[in-house]
């Protein structure tokens, strides 16, 4: 299959409103075939099927490699199209919703008949999200239905947030790209579930605890977040996730001690160390490739770079990556999230005044 690509970017003139919406109609008939078509979104791109259509659906899994338990997120352009679709919700939850959405929050609501079994696998509950980026609004819209879409990487591997990332992955495997640049957040949606009374956090994102709980006094992490032993509401959490094809270690202290340690190992291996590392890190003159993950005081900038930067030191063929990381609060621990399973749990303070 030849992959087709459609650039639609924001920074692109010369692009009327009526060209871009012929593009949106051509690429939404490839959904309403039953095909397959990455997506970009503010957090990662997705790879899109027509969300009511278990052919399509199968084919995003059979794509991606997705193990079968592991539920589909919906995708609506807009919050009235979430009647048929779940349960009845209470006004005071969609007064709530209303003020998050659009945006990087997917929300689990019990589900109603109209949810064919494969986007839910299994469970009574449907997962539900507005995207904040308007082309992907407008072209949900030109679709006309509820899109189903899991990040557009190869299962395993680190979210796409460029069209060159999706198309390392997935080329010659799905129908077409859309290609709306790289996106600003970087990091998949918080995902909330309102199922269970106590509002639950299952993944964390660019919601944190901290923001959500101006809605929701009571919000908390899922526990499986916390303790490993805990089987996580979210089957996705459970799996191998992030994961670069070099070995990664995760190193959380302060800049000095980062690169000390980056030297230490650098010297005592015969290894290619790529380091991901911040402005205020002394790189490794014998570092095999360092990548910049901006400012230690800028999380939004590491968490945009985060995933291209593992993808750029596997393309350079390095054996570890050294990573800095950061404190687990606010955003930082949706970061460490990623991280940690990027890593396997291969996470180690670095002592001084962490
Ligand atoms: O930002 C995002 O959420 C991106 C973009 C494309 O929208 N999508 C994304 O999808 O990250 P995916 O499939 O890679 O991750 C969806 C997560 C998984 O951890 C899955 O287990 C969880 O959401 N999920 C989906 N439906 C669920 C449900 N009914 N109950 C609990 N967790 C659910
Ligand atoms: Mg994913």
């Amino acid at each position: 299959m030849k992959t087709k690509i459609v650039r639609i970017n924001s920074d692109q003139k010369g692009l009327d409103k009526k060209q871009i919406q012929e593009e949106l109609n051509a690429l939404a008939q490839i959904i309403k075939e039953g095909g397959l078509v990455a997506i970009p979104t503010e957090t990662v791109y997705g790879l899109a099927a027509d969300g009511l259509n278990p052919k399509a659906i199968a084919k995003i899994f059979e794509a991606k490699n997705r193990p079968m338990d592991n539920p589909l997120i919906l995708h609506l352009s807009q919050i009235e199209d979430i009647h048929p679709l779940v349960e009845d919700v209470e006004s005071e939850i969609l007064g709530k919703l209303d003020a998050l959405w659009p945006g990087p929050l997917t929300v689990v609501f019990k589900k109603s008949h109209l949810v064919p079994k494969e986007i839910s696998a299994g469970l009574n509950t449907v997962a539900i999200r507005i995207p904040a980026k308007k082309l992907t609004r407008d072209f949900i819209k030109a679709c006309g239905v509820p899109l189903a879409a899991p990040s557009a990487n190869l299962s395993t591997k680190p979210s796409p947030t460029d069209a060159a990332s999706v198309l390392e992955d997935l080329d010659g495997i799905i129908d077409a790209v859309l290609d709306g640049g790289p996106t600003n957040i970087g990091l998949e949606s918080t995902v909330l579930d309102l199922t269970a009374g106590q509002a639950k956090i299952l993944r964390p994102g660019y919601f944190t605890r901290e923001m959500l709980s101006a809605y929701w006094p009571e919000v908390d992490y899922d526990l499986a977040l916390k303790n490993s032993q805990v089987i996580p509401k979210s089957p996705g959490q459970k799996y191998k996730h992030y994961a670069p094809n070099a070995k990664v270690r995760v190193y959380v202290g302060e800049a000095e001690a980062f690169s000390k340690k980056a030297d230490e190992l650098i010297k005592n291996t015969d290894q290619k160390i790529g380091l991901m590392l911040f402005d205020e890190d002394q790189p490794s003159e014998q570092a095999y490739e360092t990548f910049s993950l901006g400012s230690m005081a800028a999380l939004d900038t590491m968490a945009a770079r985060l995933f291209s930067g593992l993808r750029y030191m596997d393309q350079k063929g390095v054996d570890l990556i050294l990573v800095h990381g950061v404190k687990e609060e606010g955003f930082g621990l949706s970061i460490m999230n990623r991280l940690k399973k990027a890593a396997s749990g291969n996470v180690y303070n670095l002592g001084g005044n962490e």
